[in-house]
């Protein structure tokens, strides 16, 4: 398992954002949708979309991905089993069962287990596509579809957390071919759902709200090819934001879209820097005592629960205290420990966190527990006094691209070691 070290370092300079990990996952499980050839561009070349190009190939897809290109053509559309072995590594999998459910009327999609972050129940998935008139059953560990034709319906999709991603994506999927009109009352608004939904758009499908809680469906009889762009990968975006603020670094960050970002803009203009915005790029220069903020996680147009862990590290070293309550899951507190490791004084109390700041964070040894904990090991190890190790480093491997090439270009002391 190779590991990163990391010294002390000040960051300057320009850094371009990849394309969105989030975005691609459900861009290429629509794929399953036409017997057509898909060509997707900015696709990040990171280890979950590896692991969706294999689950791809198990269903019989033909896939090339070179550059960032990815070209995805049916070769054999029997295949329908998305196997455990490959969905245990990466729960996004499990959006493969709208697909295959509308496209073949059966699906048979390992349940996917327990996850570090907390549990991360698939019951308004279930729920969705049984309204669209699937049968399902779990089985030997896998969650069985089957539908002759799925019918619309109007599905209320909000959960005790609120609005579901990849069960709105999941439900959207199977929607777009079923018969009739289906509406997704509560349907997640965040921008990997709408970019999804107007992929489907350019496929054929006829869908309107796509953005908004309350999504309109027609289902149409079949979904075409087509080229399509990815978006840039907001939250890649805003660890770089992270960075800048732990280590009161001018940075500029392009080929992003901060329109996708304006919850995080604002907490960063509140924690003390300034912020300019130029179409796809944009600056920040941090003060030089950051200020406390409180923060709570919420579904988009709320703050990312995918940034609480970088941002918890660059409030480590503000000036008083802050408070972050976790909204979606109030368990993803696995980094509070490792940071407290080099130093930080937090303390969790169910799903909050209190942050007293210091003066600064000492390097040490620490492991990473998920992909976001581990961009947030990263930044404090770059802020941090002296050396710090971050095991494990096949997490953050996961969902960013080229990191310590992006994190080095930019002026930062960190190493791959492969062990
Ligand atoms: C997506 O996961 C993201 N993954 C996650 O990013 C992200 O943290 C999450 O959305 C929230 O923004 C991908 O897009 C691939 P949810 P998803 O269903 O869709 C509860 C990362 O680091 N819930 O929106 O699985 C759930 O427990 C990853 O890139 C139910 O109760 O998350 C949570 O409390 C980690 N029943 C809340 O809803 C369900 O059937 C929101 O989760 C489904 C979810």
């Amino acid at each position: 398992m190779d590991k990163f070290i990391i010294h002390k370092s000040s960051l300057k300079g320009e850094v371009s954002i990849s394309g969105s990990k989030n975005a691609a996952l459900p861009m290429m499980a629509a794929t399953l949708l036409t017997d057509q050839t898909c060509v997707f561009h900015n696709i990040p070349d990171v280890m979950d979309t590896r692991t969706m190009i294999k689950i791809l190939e198990v269903l019989g897809q033909r896939i090339q991905f070179d550059n960032n290109t990815l070209v995805i053509r049916a070769k054999n559309k029997s295949g329908y089993v998305a196997p455990y072995k490959l969905v245990s590594t990466m729960r996004a999998s499990f959006c493969c069962l709208g697909p295959l459910l509308a496209k073949q009327g059966k699906a048979k999609v390992a349940f996917p287990g327990g996850c570090v972050i907390g549990p991360r129940p698939v019951d308004l998935h279930i729920k969705g596509i049984e309204e669209l008139g699937a049968k399902v059953v779990i089985e030997e560990g896998y969650c069985i579809a089957q539908a002759h034709k799925l019918k619309g319906a109007h599905i209320y999709l909000g959960g005790v957390f609120g609005s579901s991603v990849l069960a709105t994506i999941n439900v959207l999927m199977a929607a777009v071919l079923a018969e009739g009109q289906t509406i997704i009352e509560y349907a997640a608004c965040e921008p990997e759902v709408e970019h999804l939904a107007l992929l489907l758009k350019k496929m054929g499908a006829d869908i309107e709200g796509e953005g908004t809680p309350l999504i309109r469906v027609t289902g149409v009889k079949e979904l075409m090819g087509c080229e399509f762009n990815n978006i840039p990968d907001r939250i890649e975006a805003a660890t770089f934001i992270a960075a800048s603020l732990a280590t009161n670094s001018f940075l500029r960050i392009k080929d992003a879209n901060p329109f996708h970002l304006t919850s995080v803009i604002e907490l960063t203009k509140n924690i003390g820097a300034q912020i300019n915005i130029e179409n796809s790029s944009f600056s920040i220069k941090p003060k030089n005592n950051l200020n406390p903020v409180n923060i709570t996680t919420l579904p988009y147009p709320g703050f990312p629960t995918d940034l609480q862990a970088q941002f918890m590290a660059c409030l480590c070293l503000a000036n008083g205290i802050s408070l972050i309550a976790e909204k979606i899951y109030p368990d993803r507190f696995m980094h509070v420990a490792e940071l407290n490791r080099m130093g930080a004084h937090i303390q969790r109390s169910g799903p909050y966190a209190i942050v007293e700041g210091k003066k600064e964070l000492v390097g040490a040894e620490v492991m990473a527990s998920d992909l976001r904990a581990s961009a947030a090991l990263v930044i404090a190890g770059v802020a941090a006094r002296g050396k710090t190790e971050v095991l494990r480093v096949y997490h953050i491997d996961r969902g960013y691209e080229h990191i310590e090439e992006k994190f080095e270009k930019l002026g930062a002391k960190i190493e791959r070691q492969k062990q």
